[in-house]
C-alpha cells in the first residue's frame, strides 16, 4: 500500500505506578500505520492493548515515546479520530436518537434525522429509538457507540473489543457491516481484539502483541482480498500462523 502514513507510534512505553513503584506494561512500542489501513492489535488479555489505543486517542500520555496522527504529536482526545471502547459508555441521559445525533448538532435538521436514522437501522436499534441507555442490553449499549461514533464520519476509528459484547449472529453482521464501510470510505482502523478469527477476518495487517509488558512481537499481513472465505485454505494457514506467534497449541 503506498498511502501517506497516518499513524505513527514512536517508542511508545506506559508504566503504572503499582505499591509505589513504577511497573511498565507497554515496552517501547513503534508501528506505523498507513492511511486507510486496518489494523489489528491482537495480544492476550492484560497485554497492554487498551493502554496502547488510550495513549493513541490522546487519554493516557505515555511514559515515554510519541504518537503522531497526520505528522501532529497527539496531546489530547481529537473528535476526528473516534474511540469506541470497551467502558466508556454512551451518555446516559440521551436516548438512542439522541446519541447517535449527538455529534451532528450542526447539521440541518433534516439531513441530521436522516444520517441518525440510517446508523440506527445498520445496528438493529431503529426500534429503541426512544429508550435510554439503562434499557438497553450490553451488547445494544455497545451496538449504539459504534453507530455514534461512525455518524460522525471520523477519519479514524480506534476501535477496542467493540464487539465483544455481542452474540455471534450481531457480531458476524456488524464485522461486514464495518467492512462494507471501511471499504466505502477507507477510513483508517485500528481495531482492538484478543479474538484470533476476528483479526484473520477483518485486518490488513495483525499486529501480535506479547504478554505484559506488551511488546509488537510479530506483523503479520494478511494478504487477502475481500469478503475472505473462512474455510479457504489460505485463510486457515494465517489463522494457523497467528495461532503459534500466539503459543497456542493446535490440538485441544
Ligand atoms: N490505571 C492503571 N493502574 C495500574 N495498572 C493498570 C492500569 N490500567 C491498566 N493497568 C494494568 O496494565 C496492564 C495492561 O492493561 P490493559 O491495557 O487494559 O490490557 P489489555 O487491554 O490488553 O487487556 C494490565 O496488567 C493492567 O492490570
Ligand atoms: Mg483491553
Amino acid at each position: 500500500m503506498t498511502s501517506p502514513v497516518k499513524l505513527r507510534v514512536r517508542g511508545v512505553s506506559v508504566s503504572y505506578p503499582v505499591d509505589g513503584q513504577p511497573r511498565e506494561v507497554l515496552t517501547p512500542v513503534d508501528f506505523e500505520c498507513r492511511e486507510g489501513e486496518f489494523v489489528c492489535l491482537l495480544g492476550p488479555s492484560g497485554c497492554g492493548k487498551s493502554t496502547l489505543l488510550n495513549v493513541i486517542g490522546g487519554f493516557l500520555a505515555p511514559t515515554r515515546g510519541q504518537v503522531l496522527i497526520d505528522g501532529q504529536p497527539v496531546t489530547r482526545p481529537d473528535p476526528r479520530r473516534i474511540f469506541v471502547s470497551q467502558e466508556r459508555g454512551v451518555f446516559p441521559w440521551l436516548t438512542v436518537e439522541e446519541n447517535i445525533g449527538f455529534g451532528l448538532s450542526d447539521w440541518p435538521a433534516a439531513q441530521r434525522e436522516q444520517r441518525v436514522e440510517h446508523y440506527m437501522t445498520m445496528v438493529g436499534l431503529a426500534g429503541s429509538a426512544r429508550a435510554y441507555p439503562s434499557e438497553l442490553s450490553g451488547g445494544m449499549k455497545q451496538r449504539l457507540e459504534l453507530a455514534r461514533a461512525l455518524a460522525v464520519n471520523p477519519d479514524m476509528l480506534l476501535l477496542d473489543e467493540s464487539f465483544n459484547a455481542l452474540d455471534a449472529i450481531t457480531r458476524h453482521t456488524l464485522r461486514q457491516e464495518l467492512l462494507r464501510l471501511w471499504t466505502a470510505e477507507r477510513k483508517t482502523i485500528l481495531f482492538v481484539t484478543h479474538d484470533l478469527d476476528e483479526a484473520v477476518q477483518l485486518a490488513d495487517r495483525v499486529l501480535v502483541m506479547s504478554a505484559r509488558p506488551g511488546r509488537i512481537q510479530r506483523v503479520i499481513a494478511i494478504d487477502l482480498p475481500h469478503p475472505r472465505d473462512i474455510a479457504s485454505l489460505e485463510y486457515l494457514q494465517y489463522r494457523r500462523q497467528l495461532l503459534d506467534e500466539l503459543g497456542l497449541a493446535h490440538r485441544i
